[in-house]
């Protein structure tokens, strides 16, 4: 396997990436687009695209991770974030609250680039040129129907060489038909690339347009089994601790809160202020390494990163 100099400086930033974020979006590691973040970051900085688009944003998980790296850039990126926040069959229906927090993260942290158009996917097409899009990501309704359909009716908007990002395309179930249009879509593709796990995210390139100017994302798409499979397979590892490393931040604070309560409980009680002293010891142990092997993977990257690029050097 060759990944070049810039490739490898590249992934090792992300073994000490550390999220800037609405941590509470989250969901302490179990909402189903966080093990995307990362990548999101990394297609951000890879492409520097001028005019971002978000079809199914509802919280925010993926919006606010795009928005975050055009942030920390200081990229002239324009986000727009789609959506009717009602919600759908699948994703559920929601109140207004979800709506409103969304705005006024969107007003504290991104205001001079983000816009929310709240509407129909169909009703946002006038807004936007044909050609104009650098970064189209689907992620609304999942059914086969309607995804083709936002597929289909958005693709003139997406300029020569732009790049359509699939949420979902692991799922089967459910109704879920992602995975059906994403395989007609790739079988005829030459500029691919999925990661399985987090429900599964394509990557589609738009054919036209120049050659792809970043190394990394050229050799991902590339669909070159020596050297795009591995990135992948680091882009997942990297991914998989940031996931994890939420849910112990959870654990964590749950942990923290059960502690406070037993302390208020135990106060006059030696037996119980006992068995909560023996609780916390015990905890505590887990936790220690629990946070050992959460983070053993992304040492070992980060090892093997570090002794490919003193090779290379
Ligand atoms: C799966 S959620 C989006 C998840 C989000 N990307 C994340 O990172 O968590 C789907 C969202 O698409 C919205 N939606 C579905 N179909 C829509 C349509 N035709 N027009 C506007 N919004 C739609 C729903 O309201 C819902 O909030």
């Amino acid at each position: 396997m060759d990944m070049d100099k810039e490739i490898l400086q590249f992934l090792l930033h992300y073994t000490t990436y550390e999220y800037k974020g609405p941590n509470e979006i989250l969901a302490g590691g179990a909402t189903p687009w966080i093990g995307h973040v990362i990548f999101a970051d990394m297609l951000i900085r890879a492409y520097r695209p001028q005019c971002l688009v978000e079809l199914g944003s509802h919280t925010g998980v993926s919006f606010f991770a795009f928005c975050e790296a055009v942030k920390q850039s200081c990229f002239e990126t324009s986000c727009y974030a789609v959506d009717t926040w009602k919600g759908d069959e699948q994703a559920g229906f929601y109140e207004e609250d979800v709506y409103r927090k969304f705005s006024e993260h969107t007003e504290k942290c991104y205001s001079k680039f983000a816009t929310m158009l709240r509407m129909k996917f169909d009703d946002a097409i006038q807004c936007f040129k044909d050609g104009s899009i650098d970064i189209l990501h689907i992620d609304g309704l999942h059914t086969y129907d309607a995804v083709k359909h936002d597929f289909y009716t958005w693709l003139p908007k997406v300029k020569p060489g732009g790049i359509i990002l699939f949420h979902d395309v692991a799922e089967q179930g459910n109704n879920f038909g992602v995975y059906r249009l994403w395989h007609e879509i790739a079988e005829i593709s030459q500029e691919i690339c999925v990661f399985p796990h987090s429900h599964g995210l394509a990557v589609w390139r738009k054919p036209g347009g120049p050659a792809l100017d970043n190394s990394l994302l050229q050799n991902l798409l590339s669909q070159d089994k020596e050297i795009a499979v591995p990135i992948i397979g680091i882009i997942k590892l990297t991914s998989e601790y940031f996931v994890n490393s939420h849910k112990l931040k959870d654990i964590e604070s749950k942990y923290d809160n059960l502690n406070e309560e037993y302390n208020n409980i135990s106060q006059d009680n030696i037996n119980l202020k006992n068995i909560n002293i023996q609780l916390k010891s015990e905890l505590e142990s887990i936790l220690n390494s629990n946070s050992w092997k959460v983070t053993f993977p992304l040492r070992e990257i980060s090892r093997w990163l570090r002794n490919k690029l003193q090779k290379n050097e």
